[in-house]
């Protein structure tokens, strides 16, 4: 088992990330220990999924801040006292600051609803659909200044069904960023995570583990599914 890296969670939402990295630790999948859970809104459901589970929850709300700095200032502040280490982005709504940025350089990772580089930015399960790709996904990178742009440490790929909806895409993506988010985290903790300039470089990753196989969808004749 390698050490237990302190991390801190920060949300808006229902937390189903969440979720999936407390199951991973509890299922011993993951080496983390959460020492906060914080979100900026007080009705976020994530703040009850911590509290299921005896994990400290805080609101820090973006309201009445000077600026967004202000309010990052606080929360990194929150963060150090806790001791936490990596700070993990699940579903939290908001902008960080370069101050937030440079606070934890390169311990920052976040989930994102897309296949980056493509679909920056909010909904990119409704960008995907309304572009017409035939295969959508998620990415978990490490957080730069800029929007989802940071380098990729792992993807997944999900087809996009000729019926599909915002709704049952973002639920198909979402069922994969259960699985690579917690094992992003666990990759980080058992330190096989170097960033090499925009790439990140996972120590002992099986190159082959992909295959030569293409996916192609809509499938072809006499394809293999
Ligand atoms: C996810 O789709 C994630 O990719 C995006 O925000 C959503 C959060 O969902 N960054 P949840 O709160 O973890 O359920």
């Amino acid at each position: 088992m390698s050490r237990k890296v302190p991390i801190g969670v920060l949300l808006s939402g229902g937390g189903t990330n969440l979720q999936a990295i407390i199951d991973a630790i509890e299922q011993d999948r993951l080496d983390a220990e959460i020492r906060t859970v914080v979100s900026n809104r007080a009705n976020a459901y994530g703040l009850t999924r911590a509290g299921n589970h005896n994990i400290p929850a805080t609101v820090i709300d973006h309201r009445g801040h000077a600026s967004r700095e202000a309010y990052d200032q606080v929360l990194v502040e929150h963060l150090q006292r806790q001791g936490v280490e990596l700070v993990v982005l699940a579903g939290f709504m908001r902008l960080l600051s370069s101050f937030f940025v440079q606070s934890f350089p390169d311990r920052i990772m976040n989930i994102h609803p897309a296949l980056s580089p493509s679909f920056a930015g909010l909904h990119g399960q409704r960008q995907a659909v309304e572009y017409g790709v035939r295969f959508a996904g998620c990415t978990v990178h490490f957080v730069t200044e800029g929007c989802d742009e940071g380098p990729v440490i792992i993807q997944a790929v999900v087809p996009v069904r000729p019926d599909d909806t915002e709704e049952t895409l973002a639920q198909r993506i979402l069922v994969q960023e259960h699985r690579i988010y917690p094992h992003a985290i666990q990759l980080y903790s058992e330190g096989r995570l170097a960033i090499e300039g925009r790439k990140v470089r996972v120590t002992g990753e099986d190159g082959d583990a992909a295959g030569e196989s293409a996916l192609v969808n809509p499938p072809m004749p006499g394809t293999v599914r």
